[in-house]
């Protein structure tokens, strides 16, 4: 069973009584330990999809299946919870809360989860350290990098243990050689831990360093290639070719 499966999915937007078709019957399936990179210009539908994928919105029409459970069916309260046993973010602006510390923000979602305390400090505690951030723990956002505060995002993303992580251009706000580091630890990850993860990027050299490559094109599913190990960009040219 698929750990995300999209069908049909499709979100129209009303603005101005203009109908705007973000998305337009997409469907595919992300299946467990995948590391899929989600391409596409402005304005192609990449955050709706990933919203909708993640259960902050709900589409006009089609399906999330989350581990085989239709979560259309679900009322707020269910898909809440859902959400957060299941689904970790990591958003491109990195979204931690300036006045706590580094361990306090990836300690964040455990609040509304009634997880063990100690259990959970202790998890943070090892996050941060494989995140090279042992030394930061207790310095506050302000006091770090635009790399170590994606990096304390990364580890809050993956404190509740998830089994899907989705990054809205999660390296979009840092330089390329911190981008290529962001990268390469998410892939550990994923390696390591098997979670799965859906990252949107617009950047086609780290796309490349997926298993995968969703494209996406004024709303609608353009490609979809499978990149070969290792990922090397002559793959996904001869891949691109094909496709
Ligand atoms: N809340 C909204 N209201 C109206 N239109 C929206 C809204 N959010 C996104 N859109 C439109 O939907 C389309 C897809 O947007 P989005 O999913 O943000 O694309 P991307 O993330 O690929 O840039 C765009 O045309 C955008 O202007
Ligand atoms: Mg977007």
């Amino acid at each position: 069973m698929p750990t995300l499966r999209l069908e049909g999915l499709t979100k129209h937007y009303v603005r101005a009584s203009q109908v705007v078709r973000a998305l337009d019957a997409v469907t595919l399936e992300i299946e467990q330990g995948e590391f899929a990179a989600v391409v596409g210009r402005s304005g192609s539908g990449k955050t709706t999809m990933l919203d909708c994928a993640g259960l902050l919105m709900r589409p006009t029409a089609g399906r999330v299946l989350l581990d085989g459970v239709d979560t259309g069916r679900l009322g707020e309260r269910e898909r809440a919870e859902l959400r957060s046993r299941r689904i970790g973010f990591i958003f491109q602006e990195f979204n931690l809360l300036p006045t706590l510390s580094a361990m306090e923000n990836v300690l964040l979602p455990l609040r509304y989860s009634g997880a063990d305390h100690r259990a959970g400090r202790r998890r943070a505690e090892v996050l941060l350290e494989e995140m090279g951030l042992a030394e930061r723990m207790g310095h506050r956002p302000a006091e770090l990098s635009g790399g170590q505060q994606q990096r304390v995002a990364i580890a809050r993303s993956l404190i509740g243990e998830p089994t899907l992580v989705l990054g809205d251009e999660p390296m979009g706000e840092v330089d390329t050689e911190t981008a290529e580091m962001l990268l390469s630890l998410m892939r550990r990850i994923n390696r390591e831990s098997r979670v799965t993860f859906l990252i949107v990027t617009h950047d086609l050299d780290l796309a490349a360093r997926a298993d995968r490559i969703i494209h996406l094109r004024d709303g609608r599913l353009d490609a979809d290639q499978r990149v070969e190990r290792p990922g090397t960009r002559a793959g996904v040219a001869a891949l691109a070719a094909v496709g």
